[in-house]
């Protein structure tokens, strides 16, 4: 037997290095190093090498886009319809599925519906290397499970779980978590970046030869990005992040990374005392309870995947207490707030230099369209002149450094929303004649530069 060697991987992307680094040469990320003891590997145990074959990469031939076979049959749908929107239709046949989220956001609840929910001909084998297969059953229970092929395993150690999926030959695995595999062959202690990554390589060789979708649930870093090497997201098919905060009862499903839909859409759930529930209806839930004819709030519409989700920005100007006035911001970028109180002194002429600012975005939702900006304006102006918007009033558009509103996307799609959430009259950019001659019914307000904002307060 060959000399045990130790080695420091990055835990950002999986750089070897036979000295500890404070800086990645290859990510340039600070303090990722960590100690690793390397068994020699005996034989040609490689899984790289058998991932790929497995996958038939090693093919020499190149075949004519037009003879490649297409298996049309190829997706499970999950029908939890929140979900199959994120997944782009449904499980692919085959695929690996890093679901990553913060501990007790409901990951382990969401697959277990998962499970029960899809079609019953499918066989689900849920392993568990966290919990007890009682406690398990406890929160079945808890979500009414009543799936007859679901087959339920507390392991880590992933040799036994081959052994169990070539008993069991099941449709779905899921491994909650991949954290907390462990690989004999692999001398690495648990949870560890060398362990994670084998483990991975191994499932994914079982998913890839034998057809079998698998969901694996990753843990979160302080960061919030998937705990373990990079080079995880890299391999896998699918990454989805379920999110939101713990205090509120919504979550939302995010899909970072997926190779077979589109990356925009969102899922969005509320965690009941029986589980989590599907909202149809986002925006009617983050705008429940929302204060009438108060200053500083204001009503806005952002895209998040093919949907138009209305939301609440609240902001609060009060004189300052200390030398430098206190900015603050929560859901919202703080630089782009600097650049919109900066506009709006520069260019419509108020004077905000003495004043705290802070900036709330209702429910914990994080702001990133660009079509916000004015809303966010709005607010701040409604707070320092004490006026309150009209109740029933949308504000939408993009402020430019010379204090110009610029066009939003998909203007169509957001006044349908409006008006089936009965907002009636709405602030926007100038734009076609075409789009407002449509919509006789609603009360237009145009407004072309920072400078006519003015027009929305009474
Ligand atoms: P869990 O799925 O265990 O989270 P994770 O796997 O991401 O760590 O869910 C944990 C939380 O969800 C727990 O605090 C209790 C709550 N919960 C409900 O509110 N209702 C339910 O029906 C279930 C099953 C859990
Ligand atoms: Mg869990």
């Amino acid at each position: 037997m060959g000399k045990i060697k130790e080695i420091y991987v990055c835990s950002s992307c999986g750089t070897e290095s036979p000295k500890w680094m404070g800086k990645c040469p290859a990510c340039f990320n600070w303090n990722t190093f960590e100690k690793q003891t390397q068994l020699p590997i005996s034989g040609n145990f490689n899984l790289s090498t058998k991932l790929n074959s497995m996958l038939n990469l090693n093919n020499t031939l190149p075949i004519q886009l037009s003879n490649v076979d297409l298996d049309i049959d190829t997706r499970y749908p999950t029908n939890i319809s929140e979900i199959d929107r994120v997944l782009g239709g449904g499980l692919v046949k085959g695929s690996v599925v890093l679901l990553g989220g913060a501990p007790g956001i409901g990951k382990s609840t969401l697959l277990l519906q998962l499970s029960n929910n899809i079609s019953p001909d499918l066989k689900i084998l849920y392993v568990s290397g966290e919990e007890s297969i009682s406690q398990i059953k406890i929160r079945a229970n808890r979500i009414n499970m009543n799936s007859k092929n679901f087959y339920l395993a507390s392991s880590i150690d992933m040799h036994l779980i081959a052994d169990m999926i070539s008993n069991i030959a099941p449709n779905v695995v899921v491994i909650d978590s991949i954290q907390t595999m462990n690989l004999a062959t692999v001398s690495s202690s648990v949870g560890s970046v060398t362990q994670v990554r084998e483990c991975t390589n191994f499932i994914m060789s079982i998913a890839k030869s034998q057809n079998i979708s698998v969901i694996l649930v990753g843990h979160v870093n302080k960061d919030g990005g998937i705990a373990g090497p990079k080079v995880l997201e890299h391999v896998v098919d699918v990454v989805l992040q379920f999110e939101g905060d713990r205090n509120l009862s919504y979550r939302v499903l995010r899909s970072i990374k997926n190779r077979y839909g589109s990356t925009n859409e969102i899922g969005v759930f509320d965690m009941k005392n029986d589980g989590l529930n599907e909202i149809k209806n986002p925006s009617q839930m983050l705008l429940d309870g929302r204060p009438l004819s108060v200053p500083g709030s204001c009503v806005t519409c952002i895209i998040e995947g093919s949907r138009a989700i209305f939301i609440e920005v609240q902001a609060l100007v009060s004189k300052t207490a200390f030398g430098t006035p206190r900015r603050n911001t929560s859901g919202f970028d703080y630089n782009r707030m600097s650049i919109i109180i900066a506009v709006l002194e520069k260019r419509a002429g108020y004077f905000l230099g003495n004043l705290d600012i802070y900036i709330n975005v209702v429910g914990g939702i994080k702001l990133v369209d660009p079509s916000c900006d004015l809303a966010i304006a709005c607010a701040i102006l409604s707070s320092l002149t004490d006026k309150p918007l009209f109740y029933d009033f949308i504000v939408l558009g993009e402020i430019g450094l010379s204090g110009e509103i610029r066009n939003v996307e998909k203007l169509e799609q957001r006044i349908n929303e409006a008006i089936y959430l009965g907002f009636y009259n709405i602030a926007l950019p100038k734009c076609s004649t075409e789009i407002l001659n449509k919509f006789n019914n609603i009360n237009f307000i145009i407004i072309n530069n920072i400078r006519d904002i003015t027009k929305l307060f009474s």
